[in-house]
């Protein structure tokens, strides 16, 4: 295993790849495996909930997303080492979404390919994704609301070229942690508090 570089949307060349349309992927595909224990390393290394292949250089149809896991908290209402819920590993080979909410909430987002970004988007509040697993066989995840949900949606636009820079509505929105880092240290423990997708 090994990770692999992430692609910046900052950068000209990396952005010509993020802007891609991905191809789809025949399967069953051994090489595949490899691939994928490669993207959990890198997702795992950026602490990120979400990686596509475009954003390490393959214009394929392939999108990992790691839920994280659920700790219990202490009294003063930390977090302990004590896991309540497994974090939940997703491989969508292939997918499309089938249908979307007609309601839409705006969320702050960031993306591993725009490191300390992060800016409001909207997207729905629930998802239906039709997707292939490594056999090949058809899947479908029902109405995935939430974090899985908002992933979802996010890594599926990278498969069509799209970034959620393009999706802000409102530019005010887009801010650079970092620099709340510097200017704000005590806030500093509690940022991000959003998920990079
Ligand atoms: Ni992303």
């Amino acid at each position: 295993m090994a990770t692999r570089r992430i692609l910046r949307i900052d950068d000209a060349a990396d952005r010509k790849i993020l802007k891609a349309h991905c191809r789809p992927i025949k399967l069953p595909d051994p090489k595949l495996k490899a691939l994928i224990a490669d993207m959990f390393e890198t997702l795992h290394a950026a602490q990120g909930v979400g990686l596509a292949a475009p954003q390490i250089g393959l214009p394929i149809q392939l999108t990992i997303i790691e839920i994280p896991p659920l700790y219990e908290t202490d009294a003063n209402g930390d977090e302990t080492d004590a896991i309540i819920e497994p974090a939940r590993p997703y491989v969508l080979l292939n997918p499309r979404i089938v249908k979307l909410s007609e309601e839409y909430v705006p969320r702050m987002e960031g993306c591993l390919s725009l490191p300390c970004w992060y800016g409001e988007v909207p997207r729905a509040t629930w998802a239906t994704v039709e997707f292939q697993d490594l056999d090949g066989k058809r899947q479908r995840i029902r109405r995935a609301g939430d974090l899985l949900g908002w992933a979802m949606q996010h890594e599926i636009d990278h498969l069509n070229g799209i970034l959620y820079t393009e999706r802000i509505t409102n530019l005010d929105t887009l801010r650079n942690v970092d620099d709340e880092h510097a200017a704000l240290p005590d806030l500093a423990p509690e940022l991000p508090a959003e998920p990079t997708l």
